[in-house]
């Protein structure tokens, strides 16, 4: 993008902001925080003739986030999320998910290396009152994976409405190591989102155009659905799987003692080793595990620090929330009272993450995102484009997502190389589906040591070019494809998204 270019867009950008800045009212860190954190419900399925089967429904409900002022929601096998589906390794898996919806919906194993045809993305919708069945084998890492709506234009606001739960992989290799397991106890699930609600309690969703240009943005927090949460500690050390579950909001997750937590899990694994950190920042779509250390009787909570996209936000970036925050604001409370002791030891290594060599891959397939205006005063790289109604349009290497054509061929068995290079004043969660990879580098600075796990989402921030490298080992279909994109929700539904199939 030209310097001109993005002068324009970023000004335009800097209109909308006092509108979408809100800052998260649950938030300050002097807010008492009152409400017991919930837990999603654990789901094993149920064996049948040596298949787990997960029945899961797609259904409307009411839920009270504030006394007295029912929500309209939607939900799996609730109101509001649904349950956290347990799977091991080698798992095979029949998935039972009934649409009771009087909407149209999909949903999509995110993360999960399955075959097209039962990935979930927007080409297996599923019709109201209708069943759709896929079945799949766990081929992962064991790690945190989650599920949610994936329908075509729709997906920001499915999600919005509770769409998505978590999904648990276990293995022998992740359970040998000795760390916290067990499930609400000392090994907590935490779904972090923001939402936006109206006087009369329901949501408010993308009622301004900064919603789509900044991706949409709540001014409440919550945590597995429940707004000001608080979580009892049981243990000195408690394991926290995070999910950035929000539709665009980015969190730079610390303690608010201002003391170092480990990171042990990326998106699709554990680490290579335990690594030390102030602060752990979250796009949407990631995930990440870190280990808390407390000392009995102790309050303190988890906060997102400021965000600066990673300090590259044209300086006005920074106060429009969208590339950075400049908000600090409270996520959960926590609260030790006495604790039982636990292993406060840490092996030194964690897991063998795979990796592949930079020499063996094929080949080199950029993705340029790009966002400007409809009708050619700025065009994502200056090439022809397609959008909606709006006037913005999301591109990939200047192309808005069209469910008819296929993007890009990748060949079954190529090990390949994803330059993503984001041309847009905005920090963009990039997502492939199907795959898990390794981040390489950006501009050509190696990952660092947390980034050193399996990755399916990956933040490029203003300016910057990441690479990274998979190999696309299953499920050839020419017929088929997976997406690709940029996982603001908003950002996706307005065209910056693209198809591939494996051949
Ligand atoms: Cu989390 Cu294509 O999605
Ligand atoms: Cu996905
Ligand atoms: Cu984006």
């Amino acid at each position: 993008m030209s310097m001109n270019r993005r002068t324009v867009l970023t000004g335009m950008l800097a209109a909308g902001a006092g509108a979408l800045v809100r800052a998260p009212r649950a938030l300050s860190d002097t807010v008492p925080s009152s409400r017991t954190l919930s837990i999603p419900p654990l789901d094993n399925g149920r064996m049948e003739a040596g298949t787990r089967v997960f029945d899961l429904s797609l259904q409307a409900g009411n839920t009270e986030f504030f006394s007295g002022r029912p929500t309209p929601t939607i939900g799996v096998n609730g109101s509001f999320l649904g349950p956290t589906v347990r799977v091991r390794a080698g798992d095979a898996i029949g998935m039972r998910v009934t649409n009771a919806l009087d909407i149209a919906s999909t949903l999509h194993w995110h993360g999960l290396h399955v075959p097209a045809q039962a990935d979930g993305g927007p080409h297996q919708v599923i019709a109201p009152g209708a069943t759709w069945s896929p079945s799949f084998q766990i081929r992962q890492k064991a790690g945190l994976f989650w599920y949610h709506a994936h329908m075509m234009h729709r997906t920001g606001a499915q999600v919005n409405a509770g769409l998505a739960g978590l999904i648990l992989v276990e293995d022998d290799e992740a359970a040998s190591l000795g760390l916290p397991n067990e499930y609400g106890v000392d090994d907590i699930p935490l779904v972090i989102q923001d939402r936006r609600f109206r006087a009369d309690g329901r949501f408010d969703y993308m009622s301004a155009m900064p919603d789509l240009m900044m991706g949409f943005k709540g001014d409440v927090i919550l945590v597995n659905g429940t707004v000001a949460p608080e979580l009892m500690l049981r243990r000195r050390r408690t394991r926290l799987r995070l999910l950035n579950g929000s539709n665009s909001r980015i969190y730079n997750i610390a303690r608010s003692d201002g003391r170092s937590v480990h990171q042990i899990a990326s998106d699709g694994s554990l680490l290579t080793r335990a690594v030390e950190r102030r602060a752990v920042r979250l796009g949407p779509g990631e995930r990440a595990e870190i280990l808390i250390d407390v000392e009995p009787d102790s309050r303190l909570a988890l906060i997102s620090l400021p965000d600066d996209a990673g300090g590259r936000g044209p300086g006005m970036m920074g106060m429009m929330g969208g590339g950075g925050n400049d908000e600090r604001f409270q996520i959960l409370a926590l609260r030790a009272g006495r604790l039982e002791g636990s292993e406060t030891r840490l092996p030194a290594r964690l897991i063998e993450v795979p990796s592949w060599e930079v020499r063996k891959a094929e080949r080199t397939r950029t993705f340029v995102l790009g966002m400007g205006m409809m009708g050619g005063m700025m065009g994502g790289m200056g090439m022809g484009m397609r959008g909606g109604m709006g006037g913005m349009a999301m591109t990939i290497n200047g192309k808005s997502m069209d469910m008819a054509r296929i993007d890009e061929k990748v060949p079954l068995g190529a090990t390949e190389i994803w330059e993503i290079r984001n041309a847009t004043p905005l920090s963009h969660p990039f997502h492939i589906h199907d795959i898990q990879f390794r981040v390489l580098d950006r501009d050509s600075v190696p990952a660092g040591p947390h980034e050193h796990g399996l990755k399916d989402t990956v933040m490029v921030d203003p300016g910057e070019t990441v690479r990274v490298i998979t190999q696309f080992t299953d499920f050839a279909d020419p017929n088929r494809p997976y997406m690709y994109h940029c996982h603001i929700l908003e950002h996706e539904d307005a065209g910056m998204m693209g198809q591939f199939v494996v051949v």
